[in-house]
């Protein structure tokens, strides 16, 4: 077999389990005018869009039109204004207003029927008044007229048109109960839609200034850490948004604009290609079992090899498999640790290691909080570990350099002296 064949086989292995996964979720998907400007971008967005609807995901998409108003203003020549950063929309500018977004949703309509006619069940497109505004108001005295925001979402009619297989399409029109037209904010639509209708997914496109530095994995706390020191102010916008839709979205992805791989790679590889916000555990931390033994391994071997870390055969590891712990993030065994009893009420702590694409999220913290907790049960007062590259770490979390002869007599006898391994102890 070639290896492009060996290669494809093997993406479509690895992603089966996240097609499954996926159906039947709902996922709203925020696309900003500056995505929706580039033809690329949208006929790509178009045909993946409709791979995801026959792999069975309900989708409402979220148009944002900020640079293509700013243009039509501009050649109409009507002078528009911001105030915080929101465009003030007055009567004059309506007719501008509801011609471009109108045509945008045209262009993205024909995109859709075009990369879609292939397909045996293409998804139709559809747009409707699910959305109520009501004016923004008068804010430090200036009237923001026709610049709106969300009143309330008739979510059920919403939840009724994905049931009915259709892609729901949102964009900065919307209207009051007074029949007035109102300019929204598209992102603001996008995370409060995401809330309502309690999606599964938020995927919001973002510009590289906005995701510079993120991590690839976010929890709510590490989140609310970033937005106190954000990279720049594009991103502590984004982030102060999103994060509002934390609460009722488990899952809030963040995908780099200009890769046009981005929406596939994160909904069907294992570490996506963007920033993953997660409001539920995403991985999970318990006892090992003998099924865990060629994942551990997978995960020790190369540090052994480098000598962070004693060998250990498997024969040795199947025995001790009871002593361990495991952090599994979709099958795949990302952190483990041990843990050693002792005569004299020190407990040993061994083998902890973190996959390296995952180090730096707090999970090496997390296995030594959870080995601590098991050591108290065993009823040990002290905690002790031998280590060569890592003591600077753990006398940051609470351990103290200690000489050979405060170990167990057994473990004295076992000192490798060529290893010249550092003691570390913690008072529990
Ligand atoms: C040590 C280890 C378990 C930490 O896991 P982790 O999930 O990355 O840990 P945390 O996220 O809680 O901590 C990350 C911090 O530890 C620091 N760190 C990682 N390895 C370190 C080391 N050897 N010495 C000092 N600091 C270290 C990181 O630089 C990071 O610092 P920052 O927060 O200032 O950026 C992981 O780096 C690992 O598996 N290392 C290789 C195996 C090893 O040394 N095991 C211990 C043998 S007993």
């Amino acid at each position: 077999m070639q290896q492009s064949e060996l290669d494809f086989i093997n993406t479509l292995r690895q992603s089966s389990r996240y097609i499954e996964q996926h159906r039947g979720k709902t996922c709203v998907i925020y696309l900003p005018g500056d995505f929706i400007s580039s033809k690329d971008s949208i006929s790509q967005l178009s045909q993946d869009i409709g791979l995801l609807y026959n792999l069975g995901l309900k989708i409402v998409l979220v148009m944002g039109a900020s640079p293509q108003l700013d243009l039509a203003f501009t050649e109409a020549g009507i002078d528009w204004k911001l105030h915080h950063q929101f465009r003030i929309t007055p009567t004059e500018l309506i007719p501008v207003f509801q011609k471009t977004i109108g045509l945008l949703r045209s262009q993205l309509e024909a995109n859709f029927s075009q990369a879609n006619c292939l397909q045996p069940n293409p998804p139709t497109l559809v747009s409707g008044n699910w959305v109520i505004a009501q004016p923004k108001g008068v804010i430090d005295g200036i009237d923001f007229q026709h610049t709106g925001k969300l009143r309330k979402i008739r979510h059920q009619a919403i939840s009724d048109c994905l049931d009915s297989g259709q892609v729901a399409l949102l964009t900065p029109i919307a209207y009051s109960l007074t029949g007035e037209v109102f300019n929204l904010n598209t992102l603001e639509q996008a995370c409060e839609m995401a809330s309502a209708i309690s999606a599964d997914k938020l995927m919001v496109y973002g510009s590289q200034l906005q995701l510079k530095e993120l991590p690839k994995q976010l929890s709510v706390p590490q989140l609310n850490k970033i937005m106190l020191k954000p990279a720049n102010d594009e991103q502590s916008r984004l982030l102060k948004q999103v994060s509002y839709s934390c609460q009722n979205v488990k899952r809030i992805h963040l995908m780099d604009q200009t890769n046009p791989s981005a929406l596939l790679l994160e909904l069907f590889s294992r570490d996506g290609s963007g920033t993953l916000i997660f409001s539920d555990r995403y991985h999970q931390l318990r006892p090992a079992s003998i099924e865990d033994v060629g994942g551990i391994l997978g995960l020790i071997e190369p540090l052994e090899q480098e000598g962070v870390l004693v060998k250990r055969s498997r024969e040795r590891l199947e025995l001790e498999i009871d002593n361990f712990v495991v952090i599994e993030r979709d099958q795949l065994i990302i952190g483990c640790a041990a843990l050693y009893s002792n005569d004299e009420n020190m407990a040993e702590l061994a083998c902890l290691a973190i996959h390296p694409n995952y180090q730096g999220q707090e999970l090496g913290s997390e296995l030594l909080k959870a080995i601590e907790v098991n050591a108290v049960k065993m009823k040990a007062n002290r905690l002790f570990l031998l280590t060569t590259h890592t003591h600077h770490w753990f006398i940051e979390h609470g351990f103290n350099l200690a000489d050979i002869s405060v170990l167990p007599n057994k473990k004295q006898s076992l000192y490798n002296y060529q290893r010249q391994s550092k003691v570390l102890v913690k008072t529990l």
